[in-house]
């Protein structure tokens, strides 16, 4: 069958085995460049990675592997593929990210279980013991819409609301390039309570204390969490928003995992904010479409635009393991995001924020460049494949 990708309102709903593949190669490729020209002080050994198959942790996994030679155990929950259907990207990744391990000898284990539940806890530690390792670094970079508390057995929905406020902007539509009005009532106290719930730094503790309890824990780990802050026209929907007071939890419980580290086996947490990307989860934020095409235009124009890949391997090459203290601001967040919110950066994007209209949006921001990545993170445009080859099975890379 020939696989093209089915779009609805915003969401890719199937994915290219052979273009995830190729998509994971190239972000191999990157990295074993990339290794070349990086001098290696430190290394982190055995990596545990939450949110391991698509994004950030899938970039975090790559550059943990193919860049330090690390054994990575990787949790995500992804749809599997049928004989005739098509799985969520992040299930083709995990056989690709496997495979290519396999071939250059790195030992991989890759589970797909929810994360949020007891027992993907219980099958990391196990596996962990049962290969006499501990794992020096612990990522936690999970994005759900839901989640089950473990011991209550409640299940909890995240909202994208502002609080106390509208939010009134636009956003793209992928399929059309119209640009369609967003109006979003402020969320319920219930609602804001629910986000923090689900994206919180709840499940990051859980995971944190579960796995130091059962002593799979190094000596001086390090455990990394992923957030974002992004600009002031975003603030409405994201920072001040219930996702925002999610995030601020998440940065809360990086202070209190940090104490708990250092008593117990002298570890660190930290959370890294990072850039403005297209992944499965951000494309879904209204604003983000055309915040992050206008945000590709101007970047890349200075040459500083970076994706996934770039950003985790500038985040373990110059910020953690850099053989001196992790450098944090004042407050005590890693920043990878600097390019991003270099200030000449951003008084242009918000100046072309109100200039854009459907008719200049081409000329005026990258939404190409946007596309591209949309349709590359589930296989589809991906340079390299033929799409008009059909394929036999979709339960296979
Ligand atoms: N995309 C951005 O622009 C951006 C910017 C800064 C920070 N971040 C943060 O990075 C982190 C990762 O986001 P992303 O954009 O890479 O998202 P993503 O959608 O690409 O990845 C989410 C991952 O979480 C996994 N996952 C979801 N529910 C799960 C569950 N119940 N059990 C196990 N795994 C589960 C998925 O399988 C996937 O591996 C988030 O904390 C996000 O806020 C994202």
């Amino acid at each position: 069958m020939i696989v093209k990708p089915l779009v609805r309102s915003n969401i890719c709903l199937n994915a290219h085995p052979k273009g995830c593949a190729k998509d994971v190669e190239n972000q191999i490729e990157y990295i074993l460049q990339k290794k070349k020209s990086r001098a290696f002080t430190e290394k982190p050994k055995t990596v545990v990675i939450l949110g391991a198959s698509t994004g950030y942790g899938l970039a975090s996994r790559i550059t943990a592997a193919f860049g330090y030679d690390a054994l990575t155990i990787g949790v995500s929950f992804e749809r599997e593929g049928g004989l005739k259907k098509s799985a969520s990207p992040g299930w083709y990744n995990n056989l690709a990210f496997d495979a290519c391990a396999k071939k250059m000898n790195l030992e991989s284990y890759t589970f797909n279980i929810d994360a949020f539940s007891e027992e993907a806890c219980d099958t990391v530690i196990e596996k962990l013991k049962s290969l006499n390792k501990k794992a020096d670094l612990v990522i936690y970079s999970i994005a759900s819409p839901v989640r089950t508390d473990p011991e209550s057995g409640v299940f909890y929905k995240s909202v994208l609301k502002p609080i106390q406020q509208n939010f009134e902007g636009n956003t793209i539509d992928i399929l059309s390039s119209k640009f369609s009005p967003v109006k979003v009532e402020p969320a319920t106290e219930e609602e804001i309570q629910n986000t923090v719930k689900v994206m919180g730094g709840e499940d990051w503790e859980r995971w944190i204390h579960k796995m130091q309890k059962a002593s799979v824990l190094a000596p001086q780990v390090k455990t990394i969490a992923y957030s974002y802050v992004g600009p002031e026209l975003s603030h409405a929907i994201y920072r001040n928003g219930t996702i925002g007071e999610a995030k601020k939890h998440l940065e809360a419980t990086a202070k209190t995992l940090s104490q708990y580290l250092s008593q117990s086996v002298g570890g660190e947490a930290f959370v890294s904010i990072n850039k403005g990307l297209v992944t499965r989860s951000s494309t879904v934020i209204p604003i983000m479409p055309f915040y992050i095409s206008i945000l590709y235009k101007v970047m890349k124009r200075k040459n500083t635009h970076e994706d996934c890949i770039a950003q985790c391997e500038r985040l373990f090459a110059e910020r953690l393991y850099t053989g001196n203290p992790i450098p944090v601001d004042e407050n005590g967040l890693i920043r990878i995001d600097e390019f991003e919110m270099d200030p000449s950066v951003q008084e242009e994007v918000a100046q072309t924020m109100k200039e854009i209209t459907e008719e200049n949006l081409y000329e005026l921001s990258d939404f190409k460049g946007f596309l591209k990545d949309f349709y590359t993170i589930h296989g589809f445009d991906v340079d390299g494949i033929d799409y008009s080859q059909a394929l036999e099975r979709l339960d296979q890379i």
